[in-house]
């Protein structure tokens, strides 16, 4: 099978973020740690299979870490997620970061199973934000995640490069 093929955002990739994230996320707004980002605006990787965009993820730069902001891959098991974080993580260590960070909700086993597998380990849980989130920075966040668990709670995952 073909290498997937990995660079960084540019521009005209625009449309197509807009259109995966809304898709998945409701909009191009993400809400973590309490705050919102516009993920259009993030610099990030995009992964492809065959020319056709597979996988994105989205990062900022804090003072202290890269965050991850958004990742997404909608071809499983192939190593798009692995491949887009080996690429940030990369970005990060380059740039002299010796943390990354990344948040995801109660409901996604399969993310916290993704992460810890990749040595980030669990630094903060915070009992309903994302219900709260939802009340006060982003009211098109669904109700019921994956498995149809209710999306109450932020997980706050971290690993030192
Ligand atoms: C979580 C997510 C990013 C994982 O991405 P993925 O591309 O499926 O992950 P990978 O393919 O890199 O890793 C998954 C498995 O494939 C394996 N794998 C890695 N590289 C591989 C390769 N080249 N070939 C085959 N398998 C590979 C990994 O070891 C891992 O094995 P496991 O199932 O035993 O844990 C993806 O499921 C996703 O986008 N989910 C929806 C959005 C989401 O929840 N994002 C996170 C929000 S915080």
């Amino acid at each position: 099978m073909k290498r997937l093929e990995i660079r960084p955002l540019q521009e005209d990739d625009k449309p197509w973020i807009r259109a995966k994230i809304s898709e998945n996320w409701g909009s191009t707004s993400i809400v973590t740690c309490g705050k919102i980002y516009d993920t259009t605006t993030l610099p990030g990787y995009v992964a492809f299979d065959e020319k056709k965009p597979v996988g994105l993820l989205c990062y900022k730069m804090h003072d202290d870490a890269m965050e991850i902001v958004v990742l997404d891959c909608t071809i499983a098991g192939r190593g798009c997620g692995t491949e887009l974080m080996y690429h940030a993580e990369k970005t990060a260590k380059n740039n002299g970061y010796r943390k990354m960070k990344v948040t995801t909700t109660n409901d996604n086993t399969n993310a916290l199973r993704f992460y810890q597998k990749l040595e980030y380990t669990i630094s903060a849980i915070r009992i309903g934000a994302i219900t709260e989130y939802r009340k006060t920075l982003k009211p098109e966040i669904a109700i019921k995640g994956f498995h149809g668990i209710p999306i109450r709670d932020e997980i706050e995952l971290e690993k030192i490069l």
